[in-house]
């Protein structure tokens, strides 16, 4: 009868831990499915042809997937002279407009669209500013490049902009 008993509780005892196990992994795929449904946590983003040439987008990667940010899409691309007018809009008429459109069509760039909290302006410190020269060591373009042209990585600055940029490469955009 004791043995019974004691077997027993030992049976309830793992029901309850089962069950405990299940919650939490309900509320662990409740909070993914949140987090992915809110646009507000992804941002576009995308690797300009030197990180490529120069042999870093690996290491780019490595430090946004460091930094937390899940890799939702990604995909090698040739930036057409449209694609790239209508990216670069806001900047029609600067001087550095046709620099900048030759340049992203150059060579292959890796595009993307990447979820974490508050994405736009986390991603935006983690890339640094526009300029590497000034940009912060330990940020991407402070570490990894000296030109304001071929600053290794373009990302929106906005989610209005990242909605706008990722639906001219993806389908369903962010
Ligand atoms: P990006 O984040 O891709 O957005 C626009 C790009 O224009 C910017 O990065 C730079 O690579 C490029 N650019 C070139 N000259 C300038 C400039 N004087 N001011 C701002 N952006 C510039």
């Amino acid at each position: 009868m004791q043995f019974l008993r004691e077997e027993l509780s030992k049976l309830h005892g793992h029901h309850a831990r089962e069950e405990r196990r299940h919650d939490s992994l309900l509320l662990w795929e409740e909070r993914e499915r949140t987090l992915s449904s809110h646009s507000n946590n992804k941002t576009f983003a995308f690797l300009k042809p030197e990180a490529l040439q120069s042999r870093v987008a690996g290491e780019v990667l490595s430090r946004l997937e460091r930094k937390g940010f899940a890799i939702k899409q990604l995909r090698l691309h040739n930036i057409s002279r449209k694609e790239a007018e209508t990216l670069y809009t806001v900047h029609k008429g600067k001087p550095f407009f046709q620099e900048l459109v030759d340049h992203v069509t150059s060579g292959p760039v890796v595009l993307m669209i990447l979820e974490g909290s508050n994405a736009v302006d986390v991603l935006r410190k983690v890339i640094g500013a526009t300029n590497p020269q000034t940009a912060d060591p330990g940020t991407i373009r402070g570490d990894l490049s000296l030109s304001i042209t071929a600053n290794i990585i373009h990302a929106s600055d906005s989610l209005e902009n990242a909605k706008k940029e990722s639906s001219i490469f993806f389908h369903d955009g962010i």
